[in-house]
């Protein structure tokens, strides 16, 4: 494997009453900027149990982060930080609303057009307010990483940014505080934190047996905790099971010193743009087919991914693949998500659509040996009709 430093310093308070931990971790004269979305958290208590965490700080709130958080919402939060003079952003919510409040972290102190952050993909950071993060849905990792993703639908764009300086500090993962997810929303969960496994490990061998053998393990857990946490909503058990599965499905752990593939989310994040699509659900479209496309490049690690993963160590090379890449299909679909573009009303030609775009913006070679070009992509899309 290749040389790496391991770097991840976000204090996680996990299990049920963990809310409690706030007043500990946020200073008595703390100016905070609650930041959460529709409203979820108003009816199932977890901000009454914040607020009562929070005791006598003064606490400004920012209600309306949307799923796929906007551009344009999260610059009126950053006005009230700079009116208010803020100085902890704390985010109650899933990882839009914690991707958000990375954004308004960066953008409050940034001098300049905050869209630069997304464009330099946070490159040219220098300074970002401290985020304390409250999770209420697992899956995208965001509240032990330092990723964010951004949409800004004024221009039709979803665009990344990573930064050492937006990890928040701490995050609490009471379980508990997930019950009240749709089914729709935990099922998108677990498949967005399987995808984040695969793309990290379904590239080729660099014999590195710890981040090979925690992956495996990571996706066997969502394998068979996911769909009984989807169909048992309040078994704790099985939520606990989940919600640590997909924080260290995305904290950095298994991705050191190992070649990545983002590829599928790239190629996810235009149908999100374009679309509508739940993030999840265009991973569950995208990925399948971006494995069979690329079936030669990864047959190695697929091969190994079926025996290890799925039990399949007989027959003949591709029909171990074929069955590694049916049984990925098999769990997005068990967890209730459709595999197919035309499950979502989208035709062929957002194939096309989609390479355009990667070329316009420069974006041409992806992928873990950068194999991935926008001419790939578009035959990715159009085997995933
Ligand atoms: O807005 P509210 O009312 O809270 O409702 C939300 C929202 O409608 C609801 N919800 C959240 N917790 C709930 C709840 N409903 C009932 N009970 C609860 N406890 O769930 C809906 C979806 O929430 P959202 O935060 O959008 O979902 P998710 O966590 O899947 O986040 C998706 C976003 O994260 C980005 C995606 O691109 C997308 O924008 N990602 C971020 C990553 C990162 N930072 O590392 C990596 C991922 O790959 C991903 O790209
Ligand atoms: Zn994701």
């Amino acid at each position: 494997m290749e040389n790496f430093t391991y770097f991840n310093p976000t204090r996680i308070h996990f299990g049920r009453g963990q809310i409690a931990a706030l007043d500990g971790e946020l200073p008595a004269q703390a100016r905070v900027l609650l930041l959460a979305g529709g409203g979820s958290i108003r009816t199932n208590g977890v901000h009454a149990q914040v607020r009562r965490a929070l005791g006598a700080r003064t606490v400004f709130e920012f209600f309306g982060v949307e799923a796929n958080p906007d551009f344009d919402t999260l610059m009126k939060a950053v006005e009230i930080v700079r009116r208010e003079r803020v100085d902890w952003i704390l985010p109650v919510g899933g990882g839009s609303v914690i991707d958000g409040a990375k954004f308004v972290a960066a953008a409050a102190p940034y001098e300049g057009d905050p869209w630069e952050i997304l464009l330099t993909r946070g490159s040219k950071l220098k300074s970002a307010l401290p985020i304390g993060a409250v999770l209420t849905l697992p899956g995208t990792g965001s509240e032990a990483n330092g990723a964010s993703v951004i949409s800004r639908r004024a221009i039709v764009q979803k665009l990344a940014f990573i930064s050492p300086l937006v990890f928040p500090r701490f995050s609490v993962l009471d379980p508990e505080a997930t019950f009240t997810l749709p089914e729709r929303q935990i099922a998108n969960g677990v498949a967005d934190a399987f995808t984040h496994v695969m793309e990290q490990y379904l590239t080729y061998p660099v014999n590195a047996a710890i981040q090979d053998r925690f992956a495996e393990s990571v996706m066997g857990v969502l394998i068979d905790e996911g769909p009984r946490s989807v169909k048992n909503p309040t078994d704790y058990d099985a939520r606990a099971n989940v919600v640590w599965a997909t924080t260290w499905a995305l904290n950095g752990a298994i991705g050191v010193g190992v070649p990545q593939d983002w590829a599928s989310h790239m190629i996810g994040h235009e149908l999100t743009a374009l679309h509508g699509i739940d993030h999840a659900r265009t991973l569950a479209v995208v990925l399948p087919s971006l494995l069979q496309v690329r079936r030669a490049a990864k047959g190695a690690k697929l091969a190994q991914y079926a025996e290890r993963v799925w039990g399949v160590s007989t027959g003949s090379l591709d029909s171990r693949i074929d069955a590694a890449i049916a049984n990925t299909r098999g769990f997005y679909e068990k967890l209730g998500l459709r595999t197919h573009l035309s499950d979502y009303k989208v035709g062929p030609d957002v194939a096309s659509e989609v390479a355009g775009r990667f070329r316009a913006r420069g974006f041409v070679k992806f992928g873990e040996r950068g194999e991935v070009t926008p001419e790939i992509a578009e035959q990715i899309l159009r085997l995933a009709a």
